[in-house]
């Protein structure tokens, strides 16, 4: 059985004051979730204060990104031991943002990868098309293309205790969501191609989806077989819209 994840990604929002509000609600709620494991991926700067306020509180901790490297002469950025040493347990990898706005590739990604789980966290792997894509037909040669750099980097087994995020592009921050049916062929589709090199990864692995997930609409898409929970981004910034998901996800 693949325990249902629930992630919010804050991206680049909120405030000392906004994020305290945020965790109270969060708290106060938490009670009422079942079964599925609940996630806030923090801005870096936030990650400690975050990980303070949810201490004795079932609700883990993650990042948005990280470096590659592990340390050194690398300005700016944030290595695995250092997100590991705040309390992080999950890291999110290869985002649409990142890979647009910042130009990072497979092969970076695949490298990010390696270095989230050589710090001992769980790297979630984000993939999917543009609208382009979708619309040209290339959907699943897109995502298999996204996967398949991980595997070729690090081998299947290093997929078995991570998460991947199917996030069409067109779907993130635009309202317009995936139909269940249509997120439920591309996980299906993940989880072959997970499959054709090992049936027990693919049994694992959680494949989350994310795209203007929201309260509305949470049920029906996590009702779907291989919709191991949700990548939230703007409805994970209201605690109760995240604690609804959260429920259905349970
Ligand atoms: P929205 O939920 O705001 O569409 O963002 C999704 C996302 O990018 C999560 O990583």
């Amino acid at each position: 059985m693949r325990r249902p994840l629930v992630a919010g990604n804050w991206k680049m929002n909120g405030s000392k004051e906004s994020i305290k509000a945020l965790l109270d609600g969060i708290k106060q709620g938490i009670g009422d979730v079942n079964s599925a494991e609940v996630l806030v991926c923090a801005p870096s700067i936030y990650i400690d204060g975050v990980s303070s306020q949810l201490d004795g509180s079932p609700v883990v901790v993650g990042a948005q990104n990280m470096s590659e490297q592990t340390s050194g002469a690398f300005t700016g950025e944030i290595s695995g031991s250092m997100l590991n040493d705040f309390g992080c347990q999950y890291v999110i990898i290869g985002h649409s943002e990142r890979r647009a706005i910042y130009g990072e590739d497979d092969a970076l990604v695949a490298k990010k990868f390696a270095a989230v789980r050589a710090a001992g966290m769980v790297p979630i792997l984000c993939v999917g098309e543009t609208l382009e894509e979708r619309e040209s037909g290339v959907t699943e040669t897109v995502v298999a293309r996204q996967i398949d750099a991980v595997i070729e980097a690090e081998g299947i087994d290093a997929l078995a205790d991570a998460v991947i995020a199917y996030e069409p592009v067109w779907a993130i921050g635009t309202g317009k969501t995936a139909s269940p049916e249509q997120a439920q062929d591309v996980h299906a589709f993940i989880r072959g191609r997970l499959a054709e090199q090992s049936a027990d990864v693919a049994a694992k692995t959680r494949v989350l989806y994310g795209g203007s997930m929201n309260a509305a609409n949470a049920a029906e898409l996590l009702a779907k077989d291989d919709i191991d929970g949700g990548l939230i981004g703007g409805a994970s910034l209201k605690a109760e819209d995240f604690l609804t998901i959260a429920r259905a996800a349970g």
